[in-house]
């Protein structure tokens, strides 16, 4: 598989052709929590099962947050046998038991690693610690690879001696590859791990262009929302059930953006399916940002059964159209589609995108669309405050209950609490959707095929003139080649592809 997948990387062009990690995990995008954006190297056991107890009481466990994760720092370095050994200060019960306790509390347990010097001995001893301590999640990074990097050949290599170190343990382990997008990892990373981060480390900031993100030769840092989609937008087709871009951890309650910058953040670390990973102080949550992160409609994009990423369609006017298939909640044997327009304007503006725009096609099937708007039913304030005071068993009937019922089940059946609210119909290749989108922020819907939905000849053949919406039918078609691959720094929409071997040379790093 590891050879398959490396030479069609060559293939710039690859729509969802991914030979994925079959190791059962990540069917859809991880979601849980992990320390590092509000914490840093300050971690400890107090605060982790401290925010383990706020995750499980405000009902976001069983939304579907179900790694805690520990990021770097939890080790003070490593033993002569080449074992991570706990900070004895910070984790003074060791950090076995640091994962039954979690585990107790119906928790997936997440370490990180670095490379390091490694030897066959030192690799069975991490084997055998990691079996022991009973770690669910792997976090590997890339600090101090000693030069194993600088091509997707070593890159590749690196990062499989580790996912075969995972396998012999003969626990199920997730296996989350950090190497900040260098050696593009989501044309081999596919049947390595089962996600791995697209750029540099995020910041709490929306839409700053920051010129650490990236460094030349280096994975970069301080990358804003907006930076790390502009990434995105070139490789979302990459992603896949059991491996998909990780567009890193969220930043929701970091106090950095406004409520809906975050909302606008949330959506679209949703719509691309970039694993959900929040990485706020759970100790300061606040009723706001947590009726973001609590809300059903979008979990319920990111996890669809069909684990298609959003594609970028285009820009206008500063808003950008993102849209991609989901499962069908009527029935129908036509998709429903995820629809986000996203405003990294500092305006409120009416955009409108016509069927033809969100099919990537003017082959839009027949029939109407109901239109969804997904944070129509957020939770008010006041509700979301009262979940935090009393806790989420006393208000069990506002939220969505995973463990209860999978998103899979609640979309069959479609529950109303994954649907957000009706907002009008749509049909025909020219029947648009038009909305007001905040400055800095965004609109995202849902359309669901009512009533006569099954045929798929055009009814009209709008032309649709902005550069980049070459999909196929079907909309899931090659970006790759109209994008180009450079413009991950400072890019603001579509830019005119140069050649592609100029692009996949020019972007190793990035
Ligand atoms: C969710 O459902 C599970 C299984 O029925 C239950 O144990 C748990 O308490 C429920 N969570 C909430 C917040 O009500």
């Amino acid at each position: 598989m590891a050879v398959f997948s490396k030479v069609l990387g060559s293939a710039i062009s690859l729509a969802y052709v991914v030979s994925a990690l079959n190791n059962g995990l990540a069917v859809t995008p991880q979601m849980g929590w992990n320390d590092w954006n509000a914490f840093q190297c300050n971690l400890d056991e107090q605060l982790i099962l401290a925010t383990a107890d706020v995750i499980k009481n405000t009902g976001l466990r069983d939304l579907g947050y179900h790694y805690v994760i520990l990021d770097d720092c939890w080790s003070s370095g490593r033993s002569s046998s080449g074992q991570l050994v706990a900070d004895a200060k910070k984790f003074p019960n060791g950090m076995k038991y640091v994962g039954d306790q979690l585990h107790a509390s119906g928790f997936g347990f997440g370490m990180y690693s670095s490379a390091g010097t490694k030897t066959s001995r030192q690799g069975d001893n991490r084997r055998q610690h990691l079996r022991q301590l009973g770690v669910d999640y792997l976090k590997y990074d890339n600090c101090n690879n000693q030069g194993e990097s600088g091509s997707q050949a070593v890159s590749s290599a690196r990062y499989d001696a580790m996912e075969k170190a995972l396998a012999a343990t003969g626990r199920k382990i997730l296996y989350s590859l950090c190497n900040w997008g260098e050696d593009s990892p989501w044309i081999w990373g596919p049947s390595v791990g089962n996600s791995w981060r697209i750029t540099g480390d995020i910041t709490d900031r929306f839409n700053t262009q920051s010129s650490t993100c990236p460094v030349p030769n280096s994975g970069g840092y301080g990358c804003s929302v907006t930076q790390i989609l502009s990434k995105q937008a070139q490789i979302a087709s990459y992603s896949g059930p059991g491996g998909w871009n990780d567009l890193d951890m969220l930043e929701v309650g970091n106090g950095g953006m406004t409520d809906d910058e975050y909302v606008a953040h949330f959506s679209m670390w949703s719509a691309a399916k970039s694993p959900l990973i929040m990485g706020n102080d759970m100790r300061k949550l606040k009723a706001s940002d947590w009726s973001i992160l609590a809300n059903p409609a979008v979990i319920a994009v990111n996890q669809d059964p069909l684990g298609k990423a959003a594609l970028y369609r285009w820009t206008h006017n500063n808003v950008q159209l993102w849209s991609g298939p989901l499962a069908s909640t009527t029935g129908s044997s036509v998709d429903d589609m995820v629809v986000v327009l996203y405003n990294n304007g500092g305006s409120s503006t009416t955009a409108s995108a016509s069927l033809a725009d969100i099919f990537g096609s003017s082959n839009v099937p027949n029939g109407k669309f109901e239109i969804r708007d997904l944070w129509g039913s957020r939770l008010s304030s006041s509700q979301a405050q009262a979940v935090l005071n009393d806790g989420a068993a006393a208000h069990s009937s506002w939220l969505y209950n995973a463990s209860q019922q999978s998103y899979k089940t609640g979309l069959e059946k479609a529950d109303s609490k994954l649907l957000g609210t009706a907002v009008g119909t749509v049909s025909g290749a020219t029947g648009s959707i038009s909305q007001s989108v905040p400055a800095l922020g965004c609109r995202m819907f849902r359309l669901r095929a009512v009533g006569d939905s099954t045929t798929t000849t055009a009814k009209t053949t709008a032309t649709t003139t902005q550069a980049g919406t070459t999909t196929t039918a079907g909309g899931q078609g090659p970006q790759q080649t109209q994008y180009g691959q450079c413009g991950g720094q400072g890019w603001t929409g579509p830019t005119a592809c140069v050649p592609p071997a100029t692009c996949h040379s020019q972007n190793r790093k990035y």
